[in-house]
C-alpha cells in the first residue's frame, strides 16, 4: 500500500498517495484543477500548463508534480485563472478554431474552458496558420486547423492502442501531428475503435458520420461546464 501524504489545496487538506500527481490527487478529493493535455490513463505529459497552480508559492504543472506531505497548493485564484484565460486565448489565435462549424462544438474541451474560464475576446493576434485536413482515412478525420499539440492522440495510440500512429512532426511554429504513412491516415492501422480516434480534446481527430448527432442542448458541455461532476469520469484521475 502506498504511503498517505496529507497537502492542501486552497487551504482544504487532501489525503493523497506517494507517487500520486497533485491533479490525480486532486480529483480524487472532487477539486477541480483545469486541465487539457491530461486524460485519464495516459501518462502525463505537461505541456498546455492550463493546469499550473501554486505550490508553495512556485507556479508548478500539477499533471506532472507528485504531491508532497504539508505542500500548500494554491488552485483557486484569480491570478490563476488570468494565466489560464491567457494560455486558453493563445491555443485559440495559434490555430483555426470556428466552433459554430464545428462537429466538437459542446463536446470540445477547449471551448468549455474558454465559457468556464468566461474567456470573451482574445488578447493575443489571431495567427490564422495554414493547415491541413486529412480525410483520406474511411473513417476518422484529422484535421489539424483545430490541433492544440497535446499529444493525447500520440500517447493513447502508444500506451493504450499498443500502435504508433500519430506523433509530432517539425520543430517550433511548424510542429504539428503526423500520421505513420506517407499516404496519410488511410495508410495507418487506424482504426475508428481506437483508444486515439476518441482521445482528441477538440475537434482534430473525429469519427466520420456521427458529427452533429447530439442536438444541441444535450451535448456534454451544454448544461454543466467542464469540471462538473457530471463529466468528472473523463478527468485525469488516472
Ligand atoms: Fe497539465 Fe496540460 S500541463 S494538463
Amino acid at each position: 500500500m502506498s504511503a498517505k501524504v496529507a497537502f492542501t489545496i486552497d487551504g482544504k487538506t487532501v489525503q493523497g498517495e506517494q507517487g500520486q500527481t497533485i491533479l490525480q490527487a486532486a480529483a480524487l478529493a472532487s477539486i477541480y484543477i483545469p486541465h487539457l493535455c491530461a486524460m485519464k490513463g495516459l501518462s502525463p505529459w505537461g505541456s498546455c500548463r492550463v493546469c499550473t497552480v501554486l505550490v508553495n508559492g512556485r507556479p508548478q504543472a500539477a499533471c506532472t508534480t507528485p504531491v508532497a506531505e504539508g505542500a500548500v497548493v494554491e488552485n483557486d485564484t484569480a491570478e490563476l485563472k488570468d494565466l489560464r484565460s491567457s494560455l486558453v486565448e493563445m491555443l485559440f489565435v495559434e490555430g483555426n478554431h470556428y466552433c459554430m462549424f464545428c462537429e466538437k462544438s459542446g463536446n470540445c474541451e477547449l471551448q468549455a474552458m474558454a465559457y468556464r474560464l468566461g474567456i470573451l475576446a482574445m488578447r493575443h493576434p489571431y495567427m490564422f496558420p495554414v493547415r491541413t485536413l486529412d480525410a483520406s482515412h474511411p473513417d476518422v478525420m484529422v484535421e489539424l486547423n483545430r490541433c492544440i499539440l497535446c499529444a493525447r492522440c500520440i500517447r493513447a495510440s502508444q500506451e493504450l492502442d499498443g500502435k504508433h500512429v500519430f506523433d509530432f512532426v517539425g520543430r517550433g511554429s511548424r510542429r504539428h501531428i503526423g500520421v505513420n504513412a506517407a499516404t496519410g491516415a488511410v495508410g495507418t492501422n487506424l482504426k475508428v475503435t481506437d483508444k486515439a480516434a476518441e482521445a482528441c480534446p477538440v475537434g482534430s481527430i473525429v469519427k466520420k458520420r456521427v458529427g452533429f448527432a447530439v442536438p444541441i442542448g444535450q451535448r456534454l458541455y451544454d448544461s454543466k461546464p467542464i469540471g462538473s461532476a457530471i463529466e468528472s469520469g473523463r478527468a485525469a484521475k488516472g
